[in-house]
């Protein structure tokens, strides 16, 4: 329509004939310009957990391109960008069975993608990558690019926040993350609290950018995911020093010296509340948290590391961040699912791709939303073996708050046009 604006359009005054809505975007021509109006950022900063009323339908106004009626649409535009009830992962997050369900991929900026490798090598190192606002929400905005996933989830790493409370983190190239090993008192009073801030600053302006871009991209469906690695996962970087299978120094130490590792775990609930209300603040509109080894404990300790420091996180981010949803991830939970789910409270709960998603669906409220559970590895190969899988999840699902997700991080070798595939797969309903 003449005279009306999309994200991405300059106010020349001489607008050729545009009919798309507002907030549409030609994603096979890849983004469009930022749309340049200065202080955009700050208010989308600010404005994160206000929710402004339902304003599907109001008519645009599509007279003659001047700057008074350009403005009254970019209102429009920003006021539909800022409105929840926009967002397919926000409604589904709330408890409404939304269909087609909303998709996003876990770990989906990364290695299968060029760009991504591209900006990596650009950046040299990963913590450099995480910690540079410009690179990080490039990195972030990549994937939504290709495929306008309907979360786009932070560029960083679980393992910043040990980082930013002092302990030492190099990733090594086919090893993964490497700490110094942490086990003793020393070690665990060494870690500081105070300096989580001013480290964590630069994450917090990917943030804000992030959420910026985002509408000025005219990606105005898509929520972004702030995230947190839960205390246990972490803790369990930080004791064995490195990645492992079964992570046996850590679940030894909680056995062998309870007080001292409840230490390291409370230091880390704590530092995690903080950092994820950070983020709350800098534009997050959906906070994660990844338990990615969760399932390696017994119910007893399941009980005392999972499920305790989770439910203190919520409910402190419940009073801090109203309004907030929360996803947690307590990977390979099996039986546990349904008491974690109940126990936390959280609004949506990921789930691996061990587990059968009816049976999930019958262990946990109809209000809670469930996220998953794609076999990477069925993304990986494609052709019928991904149809049909996916298929399997999506019957299984109609009908009830879900998101589609993988039921463990994308891999490196995963063709692009499989992920094309699934989206589209997905889509479809
Ligand atoms: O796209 C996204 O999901 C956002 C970014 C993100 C990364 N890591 C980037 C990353 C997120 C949400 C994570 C979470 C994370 N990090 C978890 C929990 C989820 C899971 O996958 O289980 C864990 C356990 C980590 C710790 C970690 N970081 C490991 C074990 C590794 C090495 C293994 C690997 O996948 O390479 C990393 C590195 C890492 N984190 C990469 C990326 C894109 C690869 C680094 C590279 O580019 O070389």
């Amino acid at each position: 329509m003449a005279g009306s604006l999309s994200p991405g359009d300059k106010p020349t005054g001489d607008d050729t004939v545009d009919d798309s809505a507002p907030g549409d975007v030609d994603t096979a021509n890849g983004p469009r310009d930022a749309y340049p109006v200065s202080g955009l950022p700050a208010l989308v900063a600010v404005d994160n957990r206000v929710g402004i009323p339902a304003l599907q339908g109001t008519p645009r106004f599509t007279g003659p391109s001047t700057p008074t009626n350009n403005y009254f649409n970019l209102s429009y535009w920003y006021a539909r960008a800022m409105n929840p009830m926009n967002k397919p992962l926000l409604r589904v997050l709330a408890g409404e069975p939304v269909w087609p369900p909303p998709i996003w991929l876990m770990r989906q900026a990364g290695r299968y993608l060029p760009e991504y490798r591209a900006t990596r090598a650009q950046a040299g190192d990963f913590i450099a990558l995480c910690t540079s606002p410009a690179l990080a929400c490039e990195v972030t905005l990549q994937p939504i690019r290709r495929f306008r996933f309907d979360g786009a989830i932070l560029f960083s790493d679980i393992l910043i926040l040990p980082w930013a409370l002092g302990q030492g983190l190099a990733y090594k190239e086919g090893e993964g993350p490497v700490m110094p090993p942490l086990r003793d008192a020393a070690g665990i009073a060494a870690l500081d609290p105070a300096r989580v801030a001013a480290a964590v600053a630069p994450v917090m302006e990917t943030v804000s950018r992030v959420r910026a871009e985002l509408l000025a991209e005219g990606f105005d469906t898509t929520a972004l995911i702030g995230f947190a690695g839960a205390p246990f996962t972490v803790a369990c970087y930080m004791v064995e020093g490195h990645g492992s299978r079964d992570f046996a120094a850590v679940r030894g130490l909680a056995y062998a010296d309870p007080a001292l590792f409840a230490r390291l775990i409370d230091t880390l609930t704590d530092a995690t509340i903080a950092y994820l209300a950070m983020q709350a603040d800098a534009g997050a509109e959906v906070l994660m948290l990844f338990d990615t080894w969760a399932g390696l404990l017994p119910p007893s300790q399941f009980r005392a590391h999972v499920i305790g420091p989770i439910d203190k996180i919520v409910r402190a981010l419940r009073q801090r961040c109203p309004g907030i949803p929360i996803i947690a991830f307590p990977r390979l939970a099996g039986l546990m699912l349904g008491e974690f789910v109940r126990a936390t409270g959280v609004d949506a709960v990921g789930v691996d791709a061990s587990a059968d998603m009816r049976v999930a669906a019958e262990t946990v409220s109809s209000s809670v939303a469930l996220q998953g559970n794609l076999d990477p590895l069925a993304l990986v190969a494609g052709g019928p073996a991904l149809d049909t899988q996916a298929h399997a999840i999506l019957s299984a699902m109609r009908g009830r708050p879900f998101v589609f997700n993988l039921g463990h991080g994308i891999v490196p070798q995963t063709p692009i046009d499989h992920v094309a595939r699934l989206t589209e797969l997905v889509r479809a309903g």
